[in-house]
């Protein structure tokens, strides 16, 4: 048997979605235009460290995607990427070092009271990044590990989830 609710949206989807655009256009006709920053972080070093992360993990996939076949290896490109992690994860205790809040935020209170810790965990990121071998596929194989392993545990302690 059909589904009935299925059905009666099945029926109605395109009249649901003209009604949908419809509004979003009055709204909009009317000079309400939505506002993505409200949806984000509003404190702005907390967005700066978010970025900084978000970053991170853009110029890791470089890497990891190398590794596993999706794109082609390319020193150049791994080059930069290591170039970048260097620099991000040399710049966490800087992002980091004045305690601000954030609804939207994942850092853990925790690292304000352990920044000696957190001050490691960071330098050992730093260094881990630094190790990475871009020579050839194989020796960034070998190299990226460890890495990762700094992203994640520094995660596992310091990011709420
Ligand atoms: C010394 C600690 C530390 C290290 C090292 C670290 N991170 Fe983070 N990371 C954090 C904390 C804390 C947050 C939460 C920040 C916040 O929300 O204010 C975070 C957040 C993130 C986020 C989520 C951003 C979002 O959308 O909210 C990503 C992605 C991320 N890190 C990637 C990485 C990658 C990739 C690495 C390693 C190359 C890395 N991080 C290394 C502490 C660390």
């Amino acid at each position: 048997m059909i589904d009935p609710i299925k059905r009666r949206t099945d029926r109605f989807g395109w009249q649901i979605r003209v009604v949908l655009y419809m509004g979003l256009a009055l709204l909009m006709a009317c000079g309400v235009e939505p506002d993505t920053t409200d949806l984000f972080i509003d404190d702005e070093r907390v967005q700066t460290r978010v970025t900084d992360m978000i970053e991170a993990q853009t110029v890791l996939d470089i890497l990891t995607d190398m590794l596993a076949g999706k794109t082609a290896y390319d020193k150049p490109n791994a080059r930069y990427a290591q170039k970048e992690l260097k620099r991000l994860m040399a710049d966490i205790p800087r992002r980091f070092r004045r305690e601000r809040g954030d609804p939207l935020d994942r850092a853990e209170e925790r690292i304000w009271h352990q920044w000696d810790d957190f001050l490691r965990q960071a330098r050992i990121a730093e260094d881990r990044a630094r190790d990475i071998e871009i020579g050839s596929r194989a020796q960034l194989r070998t190299s990226l590990g460890p890495m990762l392993i700094a992203c994640q545990s520094c995660h596992d302690r310091y990011r709420t989830y």
